[in-house]
């Protein structure tokens, strides 16, 4: 039987499901989702790799009425190809450089410090809505300029937009995501005409300069840009940081490593995190012409999905692939994803991770879980509900 992502055993603990797909050792065929998944390491790298294979958005809804969520989607960096995709990732690299991405640590520790001073001591606490959750929001919202006030905004807006990312979204899900596209879109544009007038040190003003300077960003696609930059900027990083608290918690070995040293550990530890349960899991990619694949011929137009979770737990790249290990090194897990769409925000996610893990450790030594940890029934996504923890 073909392995079903809805069901819920597998989403409780995909791993087992995953490896059995591994064994074919080629792309295998899914009848229902009607695409073709690539479960090593091998093969999921090289569908992120291969220039035959596009992220081309191919409309979910295509209804008029559905325009908003459409564009939003076909006018972003991750939805297009070249040379659309190196023209957007051209303008956002240059806004999202090394020294300026660097130049946020301060700012890091500090939402970090402010975000800890607020959990009540003593109290139990929930580490996705209390911690994992707001710090990349408010990291995300002050490098691209949104507002404090309407932080509170962006979290739903972005929920209901992920929803369409899963495998066969219902209705009530696709009219919550094109609503919040519509409100999110409106939103980002009257904020950056805000900016051309009254200009501020952030990425807003500095994209939409690029907007005003000439025909090198569309509204659409400076909106759409923006729109992504806050969505894939908090997303991953609330569950990557969730799904690694919550194996280290059932670890008890690999915790008492990384509490007994937090400093020493934390550059392995945070690959391990996105390796061993990685918070992105599935990414389909669309044949342009006639592409082989470990032997499996995928022809123009068909789908071909790479598993990167299961990648990331493949015994043939991995040493002991099932076992977390804090201090694993090498780490060429694909978690931030392969070739030209490779995650932007790595550095930042990384440096978010590096600042905020070990603040986090220091300050409550015997965090632990409080109660069984209550997964989000989501497979493509993959994060915690709540994890309640107690210091
Ligand atoms: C732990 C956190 C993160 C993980 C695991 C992650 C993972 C990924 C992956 C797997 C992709 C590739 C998607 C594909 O090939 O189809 C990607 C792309 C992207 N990510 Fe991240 N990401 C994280 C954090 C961030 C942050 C903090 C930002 C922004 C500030 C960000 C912005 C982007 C953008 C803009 C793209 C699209 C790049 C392109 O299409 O050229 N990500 N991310």
């Amino acid at each position: 039987m073909m392995i079903d992502f809805r069901n819920s055993d597998v989403i409780d603990n995909p791993y087992p499901y995953l490896e059995e797909l591994r064994g074919a050792n080629k792309p295998l065929w899914h009848p229902d989702l009607e695409v073709f998944l690539a479960p090593t390491h091998r093969d999921a790298n090289e569908v992120l790799r291969n220039k035959s294979l596009g992220r081309i958005y191919t409309e979910k809804v295509p209804d008029s009425e559905w325009q908003v969520f459409n564009w939003l989607h076909s006018d972003s960096i991750l939805d297009s190809e070249p040379p659309k995709h190196t023209r957007l990732r051209g303008l956002v690299l240059k806004a999202f450089n090394r020294n300026r991405i660097e130049g946020l640590r301060p700012s890091i520790q500090s939402i970090t410090d402010s975000l800890l001073n607020r959990i009540s001591e003593g109290e139990k606490f929930d580490l996705i809505a209390d911690f994992a959750e707001p710090l990349p929001v408010k990291v995300i919202a002050l490098l691209l300029g949104f507002p404090p006030e309407d932080e509170h905004l962006l979290r739903p807006w972005s929920q209901a937009i992920v929803k369409m990312y899963e495998i066969n979204p219902p209705r009530e899900h696709q009219i919550a995501a094109q609503n919040a596209a519509q409100e999110f879109a409106d939103y980002v544009h009257s904020l950056m005409q805000a900016r051309k007038i009254h200009p501020q040190d952030d990425l807003i003003t500095e994209l939409a300069s690029v907007h005003e300077a000439g025909e090198r960003l569309s509204t659409h696609e400076l909106i759409a840009t923006c729109v992504l930059l806050l969505n894939a900027g908090h997303e991953a990083s609330v569950n990557g940081f969730g799904n690694g608290m919550v194996s280290l918690f059932n670890h008890p070995a690999q915790r008492d490593s990384l509490f007994g040293d937090p400093e020493k550990y934390t550059e392995t530890a945070i690959e391990e995190f996105l390796r061993f349960d990685s918070p992105l899991q599935y990414f389909e990619r669309t044949a342009t012409s006639d592409v082989e694949i470990s032997g499996v011929m995928i022809k123009k137009g068909q789908k071909i999905v790479s598993l990167l979770g299961s990648a990331n737990r493949d015994s043939s790249v991995f040493t002991d692939a099932d076992t977390f290990d804090v201090t694993r090194h090498p780490n060429p897990h694909i978690g931030f994803g392969a070739g030209i769409h490779f995650c932007i925000g790595a550095p930042l996610a990384r440096i978010e991770m590096s600042v905020s893990l070990p603040a986090l450790l220091k300050r409550f030594p015997r965090l632990d879980l409080a109660e069984t940890p209550l997964r989000r029934p989501t497979f493509s996504l993959r994060g915690y509900e709540r994890v309640l923890v107690a210091p």
